[in-house]
């Protein structure tokens, strides 16, 4: 029996071995762990419980049956973040540099169906040289069984990968089709196809981290969600954005104990709206001063900050929060913030986050850029997503909200279920210079006429007073109570129920 357990013991100690001492020393000496010590951080300290540690490929060709490591360059499982189960596969590079072979992807699928069955999220942990070459076609197999479950399991249980070394060819497309994507700076990176491939196609010279580095997709691509320091951050990061998420989309995010209290009051909020209506100000100080201890995290931060994206607590329930930023492009819509939010809003009416939505929008981004770039379609992507969604809406206007952007940006007429206005708000077609340069074009040349025309119309319509009197707002609020009254709303809004009519599913413009 001794000599039985001897070898259950020197059998885990190879497969944990992985690729062997050298190849680990090479992989920490770029900066980056193991795959065993990512699984160790992100999971709750001794929660980690191992499937198919000895699973080894069945290739026998160019000479594979000589080696056949443990665990075939992959290891998957289950633990627990803060107590909350998760799966998670992390490919490790020191063993055939992760690349996928058919028992590769078989062992991420298992995990992937546990995940859906059981109802917990996935985290992928990416580092690959992608399809195992030995292997051919077996490997792209492997590829496409985990796409149709990236699939099946989309919008049933939160799925994040986290780029932690090569990601190349096809093999982007699984972590595309998941939530949420992080990279690491200087260490990971993302193309289908690679600089040699471009400068022999396109001739062009670039590098693999001007291509797809965390750089290039958190700012130009907005591939990926958000680039991290280092394996450690990136880790901690994670498990800090797993406790805002529900396990599965039949259950509720959890509940988190608070020490703010939900009727704080917040003077500095009244002041908060610049007396010029041109001037900025950092919509980021209005968010973290509603949130639970101003606490944010934030989705897409370096991409498109004319919104901005995130997830907060009120009364410690989560709260997604989408907002017009001010100090970019006046908080303009455009195409890159329209395909930011909208997703953002998807994602968290699926997994029944319920929706704050603070508006400052003085419209639609005018321009040849914006028309020929499809703008009538991505922007009806953010209205789509927001009529579409059942979640509880709150919705707060600050200042400027003119034009289709009103109506996008979770107005009344798409179901929100709390519209509050600051005294601060505008709800007009457009603002007042323009309006009044259309209605009396004949009047132009006279500056007074003018003049009197635009505050004529900025006393009728700068204000939030109109659309309260049809109804449109619910209520027009203190500043400083804003906090205090979005958590009364959601607090009343927990047992909401609304269901869309039934069908197989809906044609949103892609
Ligand atoms: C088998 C692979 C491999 C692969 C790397 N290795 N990629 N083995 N299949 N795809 C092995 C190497 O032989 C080496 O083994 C070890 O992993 C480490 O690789 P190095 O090249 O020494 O590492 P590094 O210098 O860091 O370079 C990493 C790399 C490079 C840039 C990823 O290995 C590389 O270019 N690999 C091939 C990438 C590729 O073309 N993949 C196919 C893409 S197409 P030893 O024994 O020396 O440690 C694809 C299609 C997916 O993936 C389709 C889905 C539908």
């Amino acid at each position: 029996m001794k000599d039985i357990l001897h070898e259950l013991e020197a059998r885990r100690a190879t497969a944990r071995a992985g690729g062997g001492e050298k190849r680990v020393a090479a992989q920490h000496a770029k900066g980056k762990l193991t795959a065993r010590e990512r699984i160790e951080l992100l999971l709750d300290e001794g929660s980690f419980e191992e499937f198919d540690m000895f699973v080894a490929h069945r290739c026998t060709d160019f000479g594979m049956e000589a080696e056949r490591p443990a665990g075939d360059g992959v290891v998957t499982g289950w633990g627990t973040v803060n107590g909350r189960m998760v799966y998670v596969f992390a490919q490790d590079f020191t063993v055939f540099g992760g690349s996928v072979s058919e028992t590769h992807g078989a062992k991420i699928c298992k995990i992937m169906d546990m995940a859906i069955q059981n109802g917990a999220p996935v985290i992928g942990i990416n580092d690959s040289g992608g399809a195992r070459i030995q292997e051919g076609v077996g490997s792209l197999a492997a590829y496409g069984e985990v796409f149709q479950r990236n699939v099946m399991a989309s919008g049933v249980v939160p799925q994040i990968s986290l780029i932690m070394g090569p990601c190349a060819g096809g093999a982007v497309y699984s972590p595309a089709m998941t939530d949420f994507i992080f990279m690491v700076k200087d260490s990971s990176y993302m193309f289908v196809t690679g600089p040699d491939v471009v400068k022999t196609v396109t001739n062009e010279h670039v590098t693999a981290e001007e291509l797809g580095g965390a750089a290039t997709h958190t700012r130009k691509s907005s591939v990926a969600d958000g680039a991290f320091e280092n394996d450690v951050e990136a880790l901690a990061e994670t498990r800090r954005l797993i406790d805002f998420l529900p396990l599965n989309n039949r259950e509720k995010a959890p509940v988190r104990p608070f020490f703010d209290d939900p009727a704080r009051v917040e003077p500095s909020l009244d002041t908060l709206v610049p007396d010029n209506p041109n001037q900025p100000y950092d919509m980021k100080e209005l968010i973290s001063k509603i949130a639970d201890e101003g606490d944010f995290f934030e989705i897409q931060a370096a991409f498109a900050g004319n919104i901005i994206t995130g997830f907060i607590r009120l009364e410690g329930q989560s709260v997604g929060v989408v907002a017009n930023q001010p100090m970019v492009l006046a908080g303009c819509l455009d195409i890159d913030a329209s395909r930011k939010a909208a997703r953002f809003v998807r994602f968290c009416d699926a997994f029944e986050i319920p929706i704050l939505t603070l508006v400052d929008v003085p419209g639609f981004l005018p321009g040849t850029g914006q028309e020929y770039g499809g703008v009538i379609k991505h922007g009806a992507k953010l209205l789509f997503a927001y009529a579409e969604a059942t979640v509880p809406k709150v919705t707060v206007l600050t200042r400027k909200t003119y034009g289709g952007a009103y109506v996008v940006m979770s107005s009344k007429h798409l179901r929100g279920d709390f519209n509050y206005a600051w005294p601060t708000a505008e709800v007009a077609v457009m603002g007042a210079k323009g309006a009044v340069e259309i209605l009396y074009r004949s009047e132009l040349g006279d500056a007074d006429k003018i003049a009197a025309r635009v505050k004529d119309y900025e006393d009728r319509f700068a204000n939030p007073f109109v659309a309260a009197e049809k109804g449109f707002i619910d209520e027009v609020i203190m500043p400083h109570s804003t906090r205090r009254r979005v958590a009364r709303a959601f607090a009343s809004l927990r047992g909401k129920k609304l269901a869309n009519p039934w069908k197989k599913h809906d044609n949103i413009p892609l």
